[in-house]
């Protein structure tokens, strides 16, 4: 399984969400990937405490060398960092992921990320993919890449109008890139049941026949605690009750 969690809309919670799900799956048991491809690195300080120059080459090390292969080439190789955590590696991204992307979209190597995730599919059970916000080389060479897509959403009025051009997108970028990709559906982040107006605008996309997922994460300062101690939730607190709605989340998109 190759996840991507993508909304080109910033802050709506795609890299807590991928390495907390990432999280889960890690400590299920399953040999889990998280692979950052977000020039911000915050899923990959998030995971290892480090930054700046700290962070291994990664991801980027891997575009670099796709870029001075020829076609007879060696094939581009990715270095794996083990987290602190059983079960849960990383790709880590750097800055360097900015200035290589203009070399990266002229020479055309929008499928260079599939190849490798289908490579890495042998040793991994679940694979994350975490995005920068834009529809961007690397969220398009994610979107072809993976299986699945699972979309993060605050409800909020000026993310729900790019929520419509954003499903359009995914469904041109289906058609013409990766007909095996699945839009898992919406989820909604740092949901406020108390107030009035998320839960207003959650049913309207629930009658509009959006595919709303029917586990919406609630917003806790623990989240904030969890990327100040570079811990995910499941190790930080298992019990709390955003942890256990990851863990719901979790086993709903991961139930077949
Ligand atoms: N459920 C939540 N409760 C409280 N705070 C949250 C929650 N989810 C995310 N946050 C906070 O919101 C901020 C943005 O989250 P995050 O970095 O995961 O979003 P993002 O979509 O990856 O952002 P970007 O587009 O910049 O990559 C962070 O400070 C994070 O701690
Ligand atoms: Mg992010």
């Amino acid at each position: 399984m190759r996840r991507v969690v993508f909304n080109q809309k910033g802050g709506v919670g795609k890299s807590s969400i991928a390495c907390n799900l990432a999280a889960v799956s890690a400590v299920q048991g399953f040999r889990t990937l998280l692979i950052d491809l977000d020039a911000q690195a915050n899923s990959t300080h998030y995971l290892t405490g480090l930054s700046g120059e700290e962070i291994p080459t990664g991801i980027a090390g891997f575009f670099r060398q796709t870029l001075s292969s020829g076609p007879f080439g060696r094939k581009g190789r990715v270095d794996i960092y083990e987290t602190p955590f059983d079960n849960l590696h990383l790709v880590t991204a750097t800055a360097e992921l900015a200035e290589l992307q203009p070399k990266l979209e002229q020479k055309h190597k929008i499928n260079k990320l599939r190849k490798l995730l289908r490579e890495l599919a042998e040793d991994y059970d679940h694979i994350y993919l975490d995005t920068p916000p834009a529809l961007n080389f690397y969220t398009i060479s994610a979107l072809i890449a993976a299986d699945r897509v699972l979309i993060p959403f605050d409800c909020d009025s000026f993310s729900r109008n790019a929520l419509y051009s954003l499903l359009a997108e995914l469904e041109e970028l289906k058609e013409d890139h990766n007909p095996d990709l699945q839009v898992e559906g919406i989820v909604v982040n740092q949901f406020q049941p108390r107030a009035t107006l998320p839960q207003q605008m959650l049913d309207e996309l629930l009658a509009e026949g959006l595919p709303v997922l029917p586990v919406n994460l609630m917003s806790s300062v623990k989240m904030r605690e969890s990327h100040h101690a570079c811990m995910p939730l499941i190790y930080l607190d298992a019990r709390h009750k955003l942890t256990r709605q990851f863990v719901e989340l979790h086993d709903l998109l991961n139930r077949d």
